[in-house]
């Protein structure tokens, strides 16, 4: 029973209390466990849960002021964490084989069985495996930007993020704080999954193995990636926010496992009102771009500002997806509930501490084909002709090198970069679009494109990683390594 848009109120996930403050750092406790929760009206959903919520809690942070997280996996399977988008050492970084191992899970031997279909979990001797617990810890040396943390276990990432295994990550600055952008209850954060719910209420995912011990990977007809027919929105379908007749700061999230949107604010009476990028994956830019719509891939942000002046009272404003048909072109809406006074500001540079590598400092320029191809068992996705295996170094380089790496994408490929954000430098042989502007960590590849970008690996040495973002594309090999030294 599926509920008609716009009826169901938006949640606002929990900011996550310290569970420990020191001078220097916080530290905080999240328990992963399954949870049954009302997503859709009258029916109960089993969730994999960090902490008792989809989206998991909010966490924000200070730039420059270290954070703790301890996780304990209390869910039937491994789990790995990572802080998407964060400036992390190698070994808080989720590193895909670093498992959590549950209570009653064997640990992982140094054989791994051949399954019969021919699947195997590779061997990794550098994993770092725990027992139940784990702490990740985040320098948060980096600057103000919405990040998200989200299962990262090898093989297994798309599924664990459909259950719920999703949660942002905010991390806030003196600099932007001085900005009198929209804030408190006029900037929210919008995490934006596409799911599918069983008549019985359960997320429906077309896994091979139900039970994700052993046997990764989707059915046949869902290799490009599998796709939800209900939106929501902080974890509730086509919800309705009420809003006063001011500016308001959207932090936009696409948490979807392959879904991609093409977002648009409508008004009832068919007006399209702007959205005013002021951010992007990595922070703000330096100065605001104005958008009639926003595309946005798996895991990218978009951080903009929608104006409801002038709009009266009782009237809505839909968020749309122009690339969606019947019931998933509705995203949310927000309804006007009264005049308010306006006490925002956005100002025409908002910051100057973008990053400005030239080509010319780049001491390394590589190319990437990002397309279908063979894998271990079956068909699946490549970069560079090769499936993931956590054993093999794909790219080394040193700790700072500049490189400008060149991708080419068969179909829609949403690249990401562990550690760096990168600036875009050109699409299609042209200039990049307006919405590449500012420091991006991942990149929409769209079908048959190519692209450049530039970047600097600096931060910390060790393995880190890249790859699609399409979940299904990551789990089915379209993932490398690359080993900063
Ligand atoms: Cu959203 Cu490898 O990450
Ligand atoms: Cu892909």
């Amino acid at each position: 029973p599926l509920p008609e848009p716009y009826t169901v109120p938006l949640p606002i996930p929990p900011v996550l209390e310290p569970s420990g403050t020191s001078k220097g750092s916080d530290r905080y406790d999240i328990t992963q466990r399954q949870v049954s929760a009302e997503i859709l009206p009258g029916i109960r959903t089993g969730l994999w849960t960090y902490d008792g919520t989809f989206p998991g809690p909010t966490i924000e942070s200070r730039r420059g002021r270290p954070v703790t997280v301890a996780h304990r996996n209390e869910l039937p399977v491994p789990t790995v964490v990572h802080l998407h988008g964060g400036r992390t050492p190698a070994a808080s970084d989720g590193y895909p084989t670093d498992l959590v191992l549950p209570q009653s899970w064997p640990a992982p031997t140094a054989h791994h069985d051949q399954h019969d279909d021919g699947a195997h979990a590779m061997p990794d001797p550098r994993a770092v495996i725990s027992r139940i617990t784990r702490e990740y810890t985040f320098p948060m040396d980096q600057r103000a930007a919405m990040l998200w943390y989200h299962d990262h276990r090898m093989d297994f990432t798309a599924p664990a993020i459909w259950r719920g295994l999703a949660g942002m990550h905010i991390i806030r600055d003196d600099t932007e704080d001085a900005l009198d952008l929209p804030r408190g209850e006029r900037e929210l954060p919008l995490m934006i999954a596409d799911r599918s719910f069983a008549s019985d209420g359960s997320l429906a995912y077309p896994s091979l193995d139900p039970a994700l011990r052993e046997r990764p990977g989707v059915r046949a007809p869902y290799a490009a990636g599998v796709l939800g027919d209900v939106i929501l929105v902080n974890g509730a379908p086509w919800p309705i926010h009420e809003v006063v007749t001011s500016r308001y700061r959207l932090r936009l999230l696409n948490a979807s496992n392959a879904r991609h949107y093409e977002l648009q604010a409508v008004t009832d009476d068919g007006r399209r009102l702007d959205l005013v990028q002021i951010g992007a994956d990595q922070g703000l830019l330096a100065a605001p771009v104005t958008h009639t719509t926003v595309p946005i891939a798996p895991a990218e942000r978009y951080d903009v500002v929608v104006d409801f002046a002038g709009l009266p009272a009782g009237s809505r404003v839909r968020l749309i997806n122009r690339l969606g048909t019947g019931r998933t072109r509705e995203v949310m809406a927000f309804r006007i509930a009264r005049r308010a006074r306006e006490s925002t500001h956005i100002p025409a540079r908002l910051a100057d501490d973008l990053p400005t590598w030239r080509r010319s400092e780049a001491t390394a320029v590589r190319d990437f084909v990002f397309r279908a191809g063979q894998m271990q068992h079956g068909r699946g996705w490549v970069i560079g002709g090769r499936a993931f295996d956590p054993a093999r170094t794909d790219i080394r380089t040193r700790l700072g090198a500049v490189e400008v790496w060149r991708f080419v994408a068969d179909v829609h490929h949403p690249v990401h970069l562990h550690l760096v954000g990168f600036r875009v430098l050109s699409r299609g042989g042209r200039a990049p679009l307006p919405h590449d502007a500012g420091l991006k960590d991942t990149i929409s590849l769209r079908p048959g494109e190519s692209a450049e970008i530039i970047t600097r690996f600096d931060g910390y040495r060790g393995r880190y990683l890249f790859h699609c973002h399409n979940a299904e594309h990551e789990d089915m090999g379209m993932m490398a390594n690359i080993e900063i030294t």
